[in-house]
């Protein structure tokens, strides 16, 4: 009797983790599909901003230059964030239990890349605060699952640990993106934020199951 009790309780914390794993697989996945979006729209601004430069008197193109360097590069700090994110997903991917990915996959790629796409094309403003509202989010959902881990018996030190990595990263690119804001948020990027916030949520409860 007690090892039917037993091995019910392991198949269930199996599951639990497989559920874990698949949405944070899933989030990961998106994470790198944000910067990939946001590395395309900011080339696609450098080049219409090239364009401008060209067409318009010198003054104007002197001053989108001062803009640029009070304003920081979302081109460095994408990549920079690209790579971490990609060094996540390989975590998940390669140095995991195994774990049945989402079967939405490629929605949450495309997902992802307008949610770094659309706020790049608004303004680099847009876009750091999208990333702080993302990685607010994110922190959040880590710490949630950390608990969830460390209840569990026994507990899966391997996976606990490899999402406290990850979920110290997130909290850095939170700080960093809130740090590259200049002005700060408006009532219409606010409500954005929200709704990525909100998005994201749907997002993970979907992946757990799907
Ligand atoms: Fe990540
Ligand atoms: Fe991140």
């Amino acid at each position: 009797m007690m090892s039917i009790i037993s091995k019910a309780m392991a198949d269930s914390s199996i599951s639990l983790v497989d559920k874990e794993l698949r949405a944070s697989h899933a989030g990961e996945t998106g994470a790198v599909w944000i910067y990939r979006g946001a590395l395309t729209a900011d080339f696609l601004v450098s080049v219409v901003a090239g364009l401008w430069a060209k067409l318009s008197p010198k003054t104007q193109s002197r001053k989108e230059e001062e803009k640029q360097k009070t304003e920081g590069s979302v081109c460095s700090f994408a990549s920079e964030h690209l790579a971490t994110e990609k060094n996540h997903l390989d975590i998940f991917e390669n140095h995991m239990p195994p774990f049945r990915g989402s079967y939405m996959l490629l929605l949450w790629m495309v997902a992802g890349f307008m949610t770094g796409f659309l706020p790049r094309i608004l303004g680099r403003n847009w876009f750091f605060y999208t990333i702080y509202c993302v990685e607010y989010f994110v922190d959040e959902h880590y710490e949630e699952q950390c608990g969830l881990l460390e209840s569990l018996d026994p507990t899966p030190f391997d996976v606990l640990e490899k999402f406290r990595q990850c979920q110290s990263d997130e909290q850095g690119h939170r700080d960093e993106a809130y740090n590259a804001m200049t002005t700060p948020p408006t009532r219409a990027m606010k409500l954005w934020g929200n709704m990525v916030g909100k998005g994201s949520a749907i997002a993970v409860v979907m992946a757990k199951k799907i």
